[in-house]
């Protein structure tokens, strides 16, 4: 799962689709990270760990980090948030190969439609709400489509 910050959008859509997979019997690694360093190190904002904890998703514990190149080995799915995340990874990506593994996450929601999970940062507090909404929407989506894989 990736964003700009990994302290808002990304960290959630991992605390959420860890929460969701947590009964499924598969070994699944599940991370997030940001494009930019800006936050490297910090716990997830105050404001997204408060609102999850009322959805029983904890993220208090995680740490932002910067995406590097290893992700595109080390994961199959990449999901990105906006359309300036998904042209920052695709900017990355070495080959076909690494391209093909990045989503914008709302794409499983409205295939082709390209939409971007609003970016609660800058806005007030019920925009943390809605991007839950968004995101528990969307990660329900990609765990049916992982069951049915399996
Ligand atoms: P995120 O939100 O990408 O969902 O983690 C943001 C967090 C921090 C900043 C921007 C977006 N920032 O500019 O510091």
């Amino acid at each position: 799962m990736v964003c700009l910050g990994n302290i808002c959008r990304s960290p959630l859509a991992e605390g959420i689709l860890r929460e969701k997979t947590k009964k499924l019997s598969v070994n699944l690694t599940i991370d997030s990270a940001g494009t930019s360093n800006y936050h490297v190190g910090e716990h997830p904002d105050k404001r997204t760990i408060e609102n999850a904890f009322k959805h029983n998703v904890d993220i208090s514990k995680l740490k932002a980090r910067q995406f590097s190149l290893n992700d595109f080995d080390n994961f199959d799915l990449i999901f990105v948030m906006d359309s300036s995340n998904y042209s920052d990874i695709i900017s990355l990506a070495r080959n076909n190969d690494d391209k093909e593994k990045v989503e914008m996450i709302l794409n499983r929601v409205y295939p082709n439609a390209n939409i971007s999970v609003p970016d609660p940062y800058f806005g007030v507090e019920q925009g943390f709400e809605n991007v839950f909404t968004i995101l528990n929407n969307a990660c329900e989506i990609i765990v049916n489509s992982l069951i049915e894989s399996l």
